[in-house]
């Protein structure tokens, strides 16, 4: 009888996503079809130009100092190298799950599932969504990995609320998210966000919104982060572009844990990741954080990162400047900076670390707090203060998430090609 009941309730819940459901297994076979591995490469019928965004390329380095911008293709990035020279990726798609590094390396995303391709830019109904919408694909059960059909921009309407094992994939097209809503990550595991620009985006009022094939929920609206990681582990973003937000563009808060953020370009934005929202939120103790190979480029201001509690290490990044500090902090989090290029701006503002009152007792103590900086470059007068426990210490062993530091002179080629790839979507090497 209280099964009967559940099933009643359950069958009310999910009715009209049930329906959903056998459109996609009919769509999905086709799709398929149209797709990735079974298709011969000369059915592509377009050559299709990708044009990255445009941006700035010239680094604000001073004269006299030189850096390497050459192609990242098998020049020691450590993810690029696992897949990039592959010609048959587009047939491979999957192989990308097994090229993380540091934290969120587990990050399976949807590997090991079907691959399901978005067609439809459209975000009209948050609560049952059409077949060939991004919206779909992301509230499918169990594992998707998720790419396109052609250049889009998919403008959403709320929040876009993502299930456990999915890979958003923009590989082989030029995918935007912008001028709506961003991603939520909420209470899930095992996601990958992989060659897509998210940017200009705006906060959005309450909504009824599903989250997974079963729940549907009021949301009290969202503050535009462009991905908000909330009580989740197992993230890996990676070549994406982020710019130009409301809020954060990349927050891990609520005891999330085990994230890469890897080879993003990031611009024109001023909070840029917040890891951990409250000085009370000592589930963030145990977080960790790996951000690494990205370009942090023109017009960041802040929070490049700024972490709470937990241990973070940034690696081999190229910040080409910032607004009034790059990383920082507060209740005593520990930071591990390898190899970093920080070309400091041309105002006063030259330090590249920040701790940060907001109120913590130990706020006093700062000078303690462990954060270490080791063969990272300094620019136009940029500079570390370092504290805490010595170089070597067991403490910073939580925070160092790989030991595949690339030497500092080649941070310039290996970020060179931050951001979503221009990969060609027949086959050929990306
Ligand atoms: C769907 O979401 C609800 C609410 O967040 C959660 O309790 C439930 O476990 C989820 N179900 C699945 C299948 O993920």
């Amino acid at each position: 009888m209280e099964r009967l009941g559940l099933f009643l309730c359950l069958l009310v819940l999910a009715g009209s996503f049930d329906e959903m459901s056998a459109h996609f297994r009919d769509d999905y076979d086709t799709i398929i079809q149209a797709y990735a591995s079974t298709k011969p490469v000369e059915d592509w019928d377009v050559t299709i130009q990708y044009p990255k965004p445009a941006r700035a390329r010239e680094y604000n380095i001073q004269p006299g100092e030189e850096v390497d911008v050459g192609s990242s293709r098998d020049k020691g990035n450590p993810i690029d190298d696992c897949w990039r020279s592959d010609p048959n990726w587009p047939y491979n798609r999957q192989a990308l799950a097994y090229c993380g590094v540091g934290f969120g390396a587990k990050a399976m995303g949807g590997a090991n599932g079907p691959i399901y391709v978005v067609t439809d830019d459209t975000d009209a109904d948050l609560v049952n969504p059409a077949p060939g919408t991004l919206r779909y694909g992301v509230l499918q059960d169990g594992p998707l990995w998720i790419g396109f059909s052609r250049d889009m921009n998919i403008k959403l309407q709320n929040e876009l609320i993502m299930t456990s094992f999915k890979t958003i994939d923009g590989r082989g097209f030029s995918v935007h998210i912008s001028g709506g809503a961003g991603l939520t990550l909420q209470y899930i595991s095992n996601v990958i966000l992989h060659g897509v620009h998210i940017h200009d985006l705006k906060a959005t009022g309450p909504a009824v919104i599903r989250s997974n094939v079963t729940h549907v929920g009021h949301r009290k609206g969202s503050d535009g982060d462009a991905v908000n990681i909330f009580g989740s582990r197992d993230i890996w973003v990676d070549h994406c572009y982020f710019a130009r937000g409301p809020d954060g563009l990349v927050d891990a808060v609520m005891g999330s844990t085990a994230v890469t953020v890897s080879n993003n370009y990031f611009e024109q934005h001023d909070k840029v990741m917040l890891f951990g929202a409250h000085p009370y939120d000592t589930m963030d103790q145990g977080m960790q954080i790996t951000v690494a190979f990205n370009h942090f480029g023109r017009g960041l201001i802040e929070r490049i990162p700024r972490v709470r509690h937990g241990n973070v290490h940034v690696l081999n990044n190229f910040y080409e400047g910032w607004g009034m500090y790059a990383i920082g902090g507060s209740e005593g989090p520990t930071i591990v900076s390898e190899g970093n290029i920080f070309n400091a701006p041309d105002t006063n503002d030259k330090q590249v670390t920040k701790r940060i009152d907001d109120g913590d007792p130990d706020y006093k103590q700062c000078l303690s707090w462990n954060w270490l900086s080791e063969g990272d470059l300094f620019l136009n007068g940029a500079y570390f203060v370092s504290g805490g426990a010595a170089p070597g210490s067991y403490v910073y062993s939580k925070a160092v998430s790989t030991a595949s530091r690339v030497p500092v002179d080649k941070v310039g080629a290996i970020t060179r090609d931050a951001g979503p790839l221009a990969c060609s979507p027949n086959a050929g090497i990306c």
